[in-house]
C-alpha cells in the first residue's frame, strides 16, 4: 500500500496565521502539523510517499523531509495548483499509485489512541474496495457524516449535512483500492466546484465494497483547522508526552521501532537535531522498555 499526504488548500479557517506560511506547517505542540499524518501512515506500515501541495508551499516540505532515507521512507513529491477538490489527489497520484492499493490522509487530522496501530494495520488488510474509519463528534455538520441502516451497515454518506442523519463523522483517512483514480476521474465537481472524496466513498458503496472501522471513545481524532482546534491539539499532545514521558509522532522513533532504521543510524540522526529534549528522548530509546508502537 502506498500513502498520500494532501497538505494543500489555503488553509483560510486560521487567517492570517496562514497567510505566509502552509497550514501543514504550523507547530502542533512540538512538531510541525505534518509529522502526525506521515506517521499515522508509518503506523500503518506504509514507506512509500507522496505529498501533495501548493506549488508555493512544496519547497518547504522538500526542505523539511527530504526524499525520506534517513526515516527509511520514500517521500516524492506533486503539485495541486489550485483547490479542486480532495478525490483530485488520486488523479494527480495515478503514476505513483500504479496498480497499488494507497491510503490518503488528510494533513491537518491526528489520530491517537490505544490499539491505533494495530488496527490500522488490519484495516490495511482488507481485499479490495474502500476502507474509511469514523469517529462520533459533536459537531457532525462539519464533516462527511454516515448514515447507517437497522444492521449497522452503511448506507450513505453525506457531505457537511444541515440536517446530520448521525454523529459519526468520516474521518480524513482512506483506504482505496486502485480503482480509485477512474473512480475519482469520473467524478463530477460539486456544488462548490470540488471533486469530493465523499463521492469517490460513495460510488464504493454503490459497488457494494466500502467498510468502517469506527472508532469509539478510547481513540482521540483532532482536527487542527481552525485555532481552537489547533490549540486543542497541541494541549493534548503537551499533555500525554509530559504526562508519560513519550513523544507521539516522532517519524525517527517511529521508522526505529519498525525495524526501518537500526540504532547506529537512529543515533546518527541526533546528530542534525537542535533540541535537547528530543534529542535526548531519541538517545534514550534503545535503552529502556518503553511501551512500544502502541
Ligand atoms: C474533508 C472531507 C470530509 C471529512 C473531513 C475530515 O472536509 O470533505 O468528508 O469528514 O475532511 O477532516 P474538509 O476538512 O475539507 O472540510
Amino acid at each position: 500500500m502506498k500513502g498520500i499526504i494532501l497538505a494543500g488548500g489555503r488553509g483560510t479557517r486560521l487567517d492570517p496565521v496562514t497567510r505566509a506560511i502552509s497550514k501543514h506547517l504550523l507547530p502542533v505542540y512540538d512538531k510541525p502539523m505534518v509529522y502526525y499524518p506521515l506517521t499515522t501512515l508509518m503506523l500503518a506500515g506504509i514507506r512509500e510517499f507522496l505529498l501533495i501541495s501548493t506549488p508555493s508551499h512544496l519547497p518547504l516540505y522538500r526542505d523539511l523531509l527530504g526524499d525520506g532515507r534517513d526515516w527509511g521512507i520514500d517521500i516524492e513529491y506533486a503539485e495541486q495548483s489550485k483547490p479542486r477538490g480532495l478525490a483530485e489527489a488520486f488523479i494527480i497520484g495515478e503514476e505513483f499509485i500504479g496498480s497499488d492499493s494507497v491510503a490518503l490522509i488528510l494533513g491537518d487530522n491526528v489520530l491517537y489512541g490505544n490499539q491505533l496501530v494495530e488496527r490500522l494495520r488490519s484495516a490495511r488488510n482488507f481485499e479490495s474496495g474502500g476502507h474509511i474509519f469514523s469517529y462520533r463528534v459533536d459537531d457532525p455538520e462539519n464533516y462527511g457524516v454516515i448514515e447507517f441502516d437497522d444492521d449497522g451497515d452503511i448506507e450513505n454518506i453525506v457531505e457537511k449535512p444541515e440536517n446530520p442523519p448521525s454523529n459519526d463523522a468520516v474521518i480524513g483517512l482512506y483506504f482505496y483500492d486502485d480503482d480509485v483514480v477512474d473512480i475519482a476521474k469520473s467524478l463530477e465537481p460539486s456544488g462548490r466546484g470540488e471533486l469530493e472524496i465523499t463521492g469517490v466513498n460513495n460510488a464504493y458503496l454503490d459497488r457494494g465494497a466500502l467498510t468502517v472501522t469506527r472508532f469509539g471513545r478510547g481513540m482521540a481524532w483532532l482536527d487542527m483547522g481552525t485555532p481552537e482546534g489547533l490549540q486543542q491539539a497541541s494541549n493534548f499532545i503537551a499533555t500525554v508526552e509530559k504526562r508519560q514521558g513519550v513523544k507521539i509522532a516522532a517519524p525517527e522513533e517511529v521508522a526505529w521501532r519498525s525495524g526501518w532504521i537500526d540504532t547506529d543510524e537512529l543515533m546518527k540522526l541526533t546528530e542534525d537535531l537542535h533540541r535537547e529534549d528530543y534529542i535526548a528522548y531519541l538517545q534514550r530509546l534503545p535503552d529502556v522498555s518503553e511501551p512500544g508502537l502502541d
